[in-house]
């Protein structure tokens, strides 16, 4: 089984789908990291953006869990990204020219691709989160799921994320930053953010995580 989970930053789905998948005995899969493990590679290898997906043919990624944190590599794993690729910095390069890259997005959605022809063939089901799970990567999934939450919430989430990492940030900043990437992520050309086809709403943001886990955990056992 694959369920696709999409929805805007900072609606939980990381958190959300990591602690379903464990439950569930589920492969987890953050399409996002992967976007931003490529925006670290742009940024390290100082590249242009037309030569990175050229630069990402020949990356391995590779995700293991670390105690319940997910820890994200890049080639192999001898390169550790985790904590890297969760700055405000990575996130502004993610949205702004990664993400909106045609060339990039093709070979990343085959990659993502490739991980569930992995776990299918290992009889493994498989959760993925992202943007366009649900409308490009897997059309077929047969669970489509897209959190969601009010802007002020999900800053409030992400501003808690930063504090955790040490960083000094306002809650203003992360509101005007998260508008930002909300209106890019909608109105980008290739592959926006929209509800796919099929999916089931819901809206985490009178929810504790263990609301949000159990009702996605009914929503998928009901497939
Ligand atoms: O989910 P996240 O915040 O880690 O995602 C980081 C960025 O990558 C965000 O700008 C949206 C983009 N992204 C995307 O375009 N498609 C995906 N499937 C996943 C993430």
């Amino acid at each position: 089984m694959v369920v696709a989970v999409d929805g805007p930053v900072g609606s939980g789905k990381s958190s959300i789908c990591k602690l379903v998948a464990k439950e569930l005995g589920f492969v987890y899969l953050d399409s996002g990291a992967m976007y931003r493990a490529s925006a670290y590679i742009l940024q390290h290898l100082n590249l242009h953006i037309d030569n990175l997906s050229s630069a990402l043919e020949k990356t391995v990624f590779t995700f293991s869990d670390n105690g319940g944190r997910l820890s994200v590599f890049i080639d192999g794993k001898r390169v550790d990204v985790t904590n890297r690729i969760r700055t405000p910095e990575i996130s502004e390069i993610t949205s702004s020219l990664v993400a909106k890259n045609s060339a990039v997005r093709e070979i990343l959605v085959a990659k993502q691709q490739e991980v569930a022809r992995m776990s299918e063939t290992e009889g493994v089901s498989l959760i993925a989160d992202g943007r366009d799970m649900g409308t490009k990567v897997f059309p077929d999934a047969q669970c489509k799921i897209y959190l969601d939450a009010s802007p002020e919430v999900r800053a409030q989430r992400r501003l808690k994320d930063y504090q955790r990492q040490g960083l000094n940030i306002t809650f203003e900043q992360v509101l005007t930053d998260l508008v930002s990437r909300d209106h890019g992520d909608t109105t980008r050309v290739d592959s926006p953010l929209v509800v796919a086809n099929g999916a089931v709403v819901l809206d985490t943001s009178d929810m504790t995580l263990e609301e949000s886990i159990q009702t996605m955990v009914d929503i998928i056992t009901s497939k």
